[in-house]
């Protein structure tokens, strides 16, 4: 059993990880969020001092206070003067107090959302809590669903309003938590544009270290996840929690360590541009949190939300399935092509292995430049020289897969759609626009809009044999305001947040063995909500080798390899200026699903036979790298010269290492590998040396480079008898 009850404590216990929460006298307390406790005593110190300023509802009782308690709810206004994790205004003020009703539990997933939430837990069990604030005559379920075969909690909660008036949310967090005192650190996915998923590791002081997006996405410059950890975890020791929000729209998460260093962790919708109106009778649900647990340190916490995202988030049809090798035209012609250019190109990718041809932007309406023509989604036939549909036959006809950009969430001004519907795009009323690549945010909280895409989106789908979409977002939202009044405007990014995943939930249903790979600008929507119904993301839109090694490092500290896009493109590297090897950009995306953007057909013959060279052996690889365990040898973030990781996949182990710059005095580097059987044998693939597991394991594999920048090596051992 995963959850149990005794008395007035519940027990909520995954494969290694326990929640402990104890109800007393109405209020839900923490008493235990960690390694497994199958046998608990309730002797766990509860903070007994009288505090100074701190409230105390109970005047005989001068040693409870909401302030100094450990919660997994965080009310507003009576006391505990931390973040609140609920804040909802009734009548004269925004004071809740909710107090415990009832718990029970239930099998499977108690949710009916519009939401994304995760698929397959049948076998799971939820804990709901009942929690009623009888004053304002509301309802607050807490839900608590775990599997038995991931240290993962997936947890949201519910408001529903019992009264006979509306009520404003003002803040409604999904998961809130306050953990034993320790010294932790915390760990985020940060950077910027073209610098997505950088790692930020900082101690846990006094006060509030939040991340947040009020772009009306997650964003490149973070991901909605935080990784508490102990101040001492490596990638192989301590204990490590995750939590991590699936939505795509703005977020928060933060981590408060109070003036007794009690150290509260939240996560969930941020509130800048949230509130919610509430009408009497009905309910709001958070987003879905996700808290996932390992006591053996970075990689593996890593790795089990790495489990958990490819058996409960990602589409069950693709979690498991080898991910195509693809060229994508983008780079090699921008703009600038024509249905010759395309078939050419094709072929030259059918010639070297490649699976997957994609045509990026650029083949519909007026859409000879990023200016125009967004929201016009019907084929440019004078550019592709008939139907799209010849254009998929011809494709198909050598024996690759055809695949689409589109990039529906957005509108240009100077487009039919815009000249039909400009009340369409979102905006504040007599202010302007403000454009960002010249284009508008298309307001997805109107449900006309939802309606148009869905159907010209399934007509495109359903009458060409398209077998992947490439779904792009370039801009961020900003004048919001097409409410008829202010409390509308500010439940505008949630409603289209709604309108957003009734979308994509619809289009991927409907064609569910169409892959999707998800896109923002690169990773500029790369979360757990985009990967409910996309099952891949293109992690970056800046392809150079040696700066793409943070950007996937960071992906794999919460996301499976399988999600993550990687292409070779040429050199001078259009983002960096950079030329790097092209042996060493094949073993960098090699590192994730392999694709090519570049002009093949201006390659030379010894360049494309290295391509073939690289597709070929990939092939050979590819389970091992998409489905196999991931292990950081090597971190590659600032101030490094180098990068390793290891993948271990039934009898294969393949590792890659990476050198940047070249240095006189030291180019040998040691790879120490991990979790292999170190009685067994296993022989370097393209050699007769065999080593013991000990040995590789213990002793380690020395990487001798030659001089010279940007180089990379790859050891692929299979075992032998
Ligand atoms: C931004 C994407 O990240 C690129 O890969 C490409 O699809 C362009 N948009 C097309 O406009």
């Amino acid at each position: 059993m995963s959850i149990t009850i005794n008395k007035n404590y519940y027990y909520i216990n995954s494969k290694e990880l326990s929640l402990i929460i104890e109800e007393r006298e109405g209020d839900l307390l923490l008493r235990h969020l960690g390694r497994k406790i199958t046998n608990y005593h309730g002797s766990n110190a509860i903070n007994e001092r009288d505090h100074a300023f701190s409230g105390q509802l109970n005047p005989d009782v001068r040693t409870y206070s909401y302030d100094t308690q450990r919660q997994v709810l965080g009310l507003h206004g009576l006391g505990d003067f931390r973040q609140p994790s609920l804040k909802i205004q009734h009548g004269v003020s925004d004071v809740t107090r909710f107090e415990f009703l009832k718990a029970e539990v239930v099998k499977g997933i108690s949710l009916e959302s519009k939401l994304p939430y995760p698929h397959s837990l049948e076998k799971a069990e939820t804990l709901i809590f009942t929690l009623v604030d009888k004053v304002a005559d509301l309802e607050l379920k807490l839900y608590y669903t775990v599997v038995e075969d991931n240290n993962t909690i997936v947890t949201y909660s519910e408001v529903i309003n019992n009264s006979n008036q509306a009520v404003v949310i003002h803040r409604a967090l999904s998961a809130m938590a306050d953990v034993p005192t320790r010294d932790y650190d915390v760990v985020t996915l940060q950077g910027a544009y073209a610098r997505e998923k950088t790692v930020r590791r900082q101690r846990v002081e006094q006060g509030i270290f939040k991340v947040a997006s009020n772009r009306g996405a997650s964003g490149h410059a973070q991901t909605p996840a935080l990784i508490l950890c102990d101040h001492e975890a490596s990638e192989g020791a301590g204990e490590a929690l995750a939590f991590q929000l699936m939505y795509s729209g703005n977020f928060q998460t933060f981590v408060q360590k109070s003036q007794i260093n009690e150290v509260r962790v939240a996560i969930g919708i941020e509130d800048e541009n949230f509130t919610w109106e509430l009408a009497s009778n009905e309910s709001f649900e958070t987003p879905v949190a996700l808290i996932t647990y390992s006591h053996q340190g970075l990689t593996g916490v890593s790795q089990e939300s790495q489990a958990f995202v490819t058996d409960y988030i990602i589409p069950k049809q693709f979690a498991h399935e080898e991910r195509p090798i693809l060229l994508n035209n983008w780079e090699a012609t921008y703009f600038d092509f024509e249905k010759e250019k395309l078939l050419e190109l094709a072929e030259d990718a059918k010639q070297v292995g490649v699976e997957l041809f994609v045509l990026d932007d650029g083949w519909f309406g007026n859409r000879f430049d990023d200016n125009r023509a967004l929201g016009d989604w019907f084929v440019n036939e004078e550019k592709l020289g008939g139907p799209l549909q010849d254009l998929i036959e011809k494709v198909h006809a050598k024996g690759l897969k055809f695949g689409l950009w589109f990039e529906p969430e957005m509108i240009s001004v100077d487009s039919d759609l815009y000249r039909t519907h400009p009340d369409w795009a979102i905006q504040v009323p007599n202010y302007g626009h403000t454009y960002s690549r010249n284009q508008l945010v298309l307001n997805l909280a109107n449900p006309d809009v939802v309606t148009y895409l869905k159907d010209v989106l399934d007509k495109i789908l359903t009458d060409n044999a398209i077998d992947y979409v490439k779904w792009d977002y370039n801009r961020n939202m900003t004048n919001i305001g097409n409410g008829a009044n202010y409390l509308e405007s500010q439940m505008q990014s949630h409603q289209y947040m709604l309108g957003l995943y009734d979308l994509v939930e619809f289009l991927t249903s409907k064609h569910e063995n169409i892959l999707f790979e998800s896109c923002s600008g690169g990773g500029g929507r790369n979360d757990l909500g985009m990967m409910r119904y996309f099952p891949q993301v293109w992690a970056s839109d800046n392809t150079d080798a040696i700066a793409r090694l943070p950007i996937q490092y960071g992906s794999s500290y919460l996301y499976p390899t399988i999600s993550m896009g990687a292409h070779v493109s040429a050199v001078p590297n259009h983002q960096m200026e950079r030329t790097t090897p092209l042996e060493t950009r094949g073993d960098v995306a090699m590192m994730g699903n392999l694709g090519y953007e570049l002009d093949l057909t201006s390659l030379t013959q010894e360049e494309k036979d290295i391509i073939a060279g690289q597709i070929a052996h990939y092939k050979d690889i590819r389970p091992v790298v998409q489905f196999g365990q991931q292990y950081r040898l090597i971190n590659p973030e600032a101030g490094s010269n180098e990068a390793a990781v290891q993948f271990n996949y039934e009898n294969k182990v393949l590792a890659t290492y990476v050198r940047v710059l070249s240095t006189v005095e030291t180019v040998e580097t040691t790879l120490k590998l991990k979790n292999l059987d170190q009685d067994a044998n296993y022989m370097l693939q393209g050699t007769d040396q065999v080593y013991s597991g000990a040995e590789l394991m213990y002793a380690g594999i020395t990487v001798v480079l030659p001089q010279g920048d940007f180089l990379s090596k790859q050891f692929y051992f299979v075992k032998v008898d």
